[in-house]
């Protein structure tokens, strides 16, 4: 027994270990979640996930166990908070009630956007998906529209409609565990966004307006850490197809109720368009 303990003292100097994640970023797909945990990870005090985890929505990962779970984690310092996002676990119908079971105290960071902007969004990400793949891919009106309406079955529009996943959520969470991200703002100013998110996870004030610099030829906010300075990836914020003013007017009067259904849920309101 010492030598096993004094082999895991010589690999994990300091008490370092993998943990289970304590915050974890829900979602919403394409509503800037990388953007998020880039920023969160200029914190000391933060360690993330590289990749997707997609342990509580996909079956084949939730069936491991959590031993498999926490194998996925970075290693980490006692103190440190470790966080891991998964987008589609906001719009996954089990994933609140696997997640309170794993533990009903950890926080949740649910980072949105404009329902509208964010479904140009996700078909912008699956129509260069198509397009890697030498796939055929539709224009935009063909997969919003069925019959001059609404098409329901597009699952974009689905992802779009907050209210019901937040309700599903809040059967499981107390809103006071779900700290929820302006997206639009995060883009257009990203430091404020972060002093609240560093306050909501309780850590110590250590982000600072320097860390961000906007940078002209990418059109977006960028991150200074330690004098590196590096932008996200170039699929992130990639321009949207152009789409004619009735069907956006269609798009925006289409989430009018849901968004207003949304606010009352959170008792907070966006500026979103509609
Ligand atoms: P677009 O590429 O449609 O503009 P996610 O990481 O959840 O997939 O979200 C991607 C979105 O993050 C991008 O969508 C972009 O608008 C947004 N974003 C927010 N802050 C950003 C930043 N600093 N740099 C690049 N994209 C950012």
């Amino acid at each position: 027994l010492l030598l096993l303990l004094l082999l895991l003292l010589l690999l994990c100097p300091n008490g370092t270990r993998q943990r289970l994640p304590q915050t974890i970023i829900i979602g919403v797909r394409k509503g800037g979640t990388r953007a998020l945990i880039e920023m969160l990870s200029l914190h000391g005090d933060v360690v993330a996930a590289r990749n997707e985890v997609h342990f509580f929505d996909w079956e084949s990962n939730f069936e491991r166990g959590l031993s498999w779970y926490v194998s996925q984690m970075p290693l980490s310092l006692p103190g440190q908070l470790t966080v891991e996002k998964t987008p589609a676990y906001f719009t996954c119908s089990q994933v609140p009630q696997r997640l309170h079971r794993m533990d009903p105290n950890v926080k949740l960071l649910l980072i949105l956007r404009d329902p509208t902007e964010r479904v140009l969004s996700d078909y912008t990400q699956v129509f260069y998906n198509r397009l890697q793949k030498h796939k055929q891919y539709h224009p935009i009106e063909s997969v919003l529209l069925k019959d001059g309406e609404m098409n329901l079955d597009y699952k974009a529009l689905n992802r779009s409609l907050y209210y019901l996943h937040m309700q599903n959520w809040l059967q499981y969470f107390p809103l006071g565990h779900i700290h929820i991200v302006d997206g639009d703002r995060l883009i257009e100013d990203p430091f404020p966004e972060m002093k609240k998110v560093e306050k909501f996870l309780g850590l110590s004030p250590q982000i600072n307006a320097s860390n961000f610099y906007f940078n002209k030829t990418k059109g977006f906010y960028c991150l200074r850490d330690h004098g590196r300075e590096r932008c996200l990836h170039s699929s992130k914020g990639r321009a949207h197809p152009e789409v004619s003013r009735p069907l956006l007017d269609q798009l925006y009067s289409f989430f009018h109720e849901p968004n207003r259904k949304f606010f009352q849920l959170v008792g907070r309101t966006f500026n979103w368009n509609d």
